[in-house]
């Protein structure tokens, strides 16, 4: 699925459904000659992100070590200053934004992740994992004896959903709406018809669920997020933490168990590697799947002062892109990145969780849901594959499985 034209911008939600993932042909050719490429402005392209002022020109950085060394260096390419994604804010939005989480100033940064680590610590992540597991059993239930089912919003989409609900502590009466809200909220691209407005309704869960965990702490995220007494997070924070998790875990992962399946198919070797010994070769399978889909193709950057990026000079002010999609295939680091090996021996280095101080605090929890969902796949539906070609989410940010019909050999459960 290589495409062999260099394009001359990259800021086109097609490119992605046209050829079934990130511009590889570009990024490798840069990679070779322009390692940190400038990207201008696309005039054609009309943002449909609601508070944005449009994408201005950036700098892509397309070999591994340019991005782990900008994203260990928050004081230099700072997530604080304009935000992390390729939208520009108004001046107002950003405002707003620079209280989240992942685009806070380094030190207020460093205080709150203190207080919502301690539920993906590996203690707690361990605890959580059986009721993982039953969440993955019963979303299989609901499909295995039909034959068929559209894959991205009847599996995949529901585990994250269901897992944040658990990480919340939210009851399981408000796992539909929540799933509702969390499916409208993440279509930051495409955001189509939704009966209510998914932003409003996630921060009233939100409002409400504090309430009761004030009054009922538990050890669940939202307690300990409502009863801190270092921090005193005021409701906005809260709310807005809130979405942060509503949406950080959800996009992401649903993607990458679609990819898992869609790749399965189109490498029958590499399925049957992985069905001759699974709990052998899950977890390299899952770390490679990563490493090639990188569903989050990138996050930016910008310049706090005049820097030098390998050999180019970038002013002060610049929007860097940080290509995970391009560093998970760079050559140097993964040999014959192109290809999907899931015993490849370094796979783990894949920067598709991001690196540095805003790594990705879902990564376990990530990994461990679709460990879950790809053993209750792998037994009970093993034949499972798509009934026709996926459809792509057309975005510049996410290389998503928007729909995914399939079929497989119902389940006898006589
Ligand atoms: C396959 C699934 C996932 C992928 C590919 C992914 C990807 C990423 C990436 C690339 C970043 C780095 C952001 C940056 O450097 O600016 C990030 C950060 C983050 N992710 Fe994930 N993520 C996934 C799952 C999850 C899950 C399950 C959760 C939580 C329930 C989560 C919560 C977060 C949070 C809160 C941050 C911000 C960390 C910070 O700024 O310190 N993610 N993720």
């Amino acid at each position: 699925m290589m495409q062999d034209k260099v394009l001359d911008n990259i800021v086109d939600p097609s490119i992605f459904p046209a050829q079934k993932g990130p511009p590889h042909a570009s990024f490798d050719h840069w990679r070779q000659g322009d390692p940190v490429h400038w990207n201008p402005v696309n005039p054609e392209y009309t943002t449909p992100v609601p508070n944005s002022t449009g994408v201005s020109g950036f700098w892509v950085l397309t070999r591994y070590q340019d991005v782990l060394d900008v994203s260990m260096d928050q004081e230099r390419f700072s997530s604080h200053e304009a935000g992390i994604v390729l939208w520009d804010w108004t001046e107002e939005h950003l405002e707003f934004q620079r209280a989240n989480f992942m685009m806070m100033k380094p030190d207020d940064h460093k205080a709150v992740k203190k207080v919502v680590m301690p539920p993906f610590m590996p203690r707690n992540l361990k605890a959580m994992a059986p009721q993982i597991d039953k969440l993955a059993a019963e979303i299989i239930d609901s499909i295995a004896s039909k034959g068929e089912c559209e894959f991205v919003f009847e599996v995949a989409s529901r585990l994250p959903v269901y897992t944040f609900c658990e990480l919340m502590g939210i009851p399981e009466g408000l796992r539909e709406k929540v799933a509702e809200y969390g499916n409208g909220i993440s279509d930051v691209e495409t955001r189509a018809d939704h009966s209510a407005d998914p932003m409003m309704g996630l921060i009233q869960i939100a409002t409400e669920l504090a309430e009761e965990k004030r009054r009922n702490p538990d050890d669940r995220l939202m307690s300990a997020m409502v009863n801190d007494t270092t921090l005193k997070l005021d409701p906005m924070q809260i709310a807005q933490f809130f979405i942060v998790f509503a949406m950080a875990g959800h996009e992401t992962t649903r993607s990458t168990g679609a990819h898992f399946i869609d790749l399965m198919n189109r490498y029958p070797e590499q399925y049957e590697l992985l069905r001759s010994d699974f709990d052998a070769h899950i977890d390299n399978a899952i770390d490679e799947v990563l490493r090639f889909t990188s569903t989050t193709t990138n996050f930016c950057r910008n310049t706090m002062e005049d820097t030098m990026v390998g050999d180019v000079e970038l002013k002060k002010g610049a929007k860097v892109y940080l290509s995970y999609a391009a560093a998970n295939r760079d050559p140097s680091v993964f040999e014959d990145p192109h290809k999907l090996d899931i015993t490849r021996n370094n796979a783990k280095r894949h920067l598709a969780f991001g690196v540095g101080p805003h790594v990705c605090v879902g990564a376990q929890l990530a990994k461990m849901q679709l460990r879950a969902l790809l053993k209750e796949i792998v037994t009970r539906i093993p034949d499972i594959r798509p009934s026709r070609e996926p459809e792509w989410m057309p975005s510049i940010w996410f290389n998503a499985i928007l729909n995914m019909p399939v079929s497989f050999t119902p389940e006898n459960k006589s």
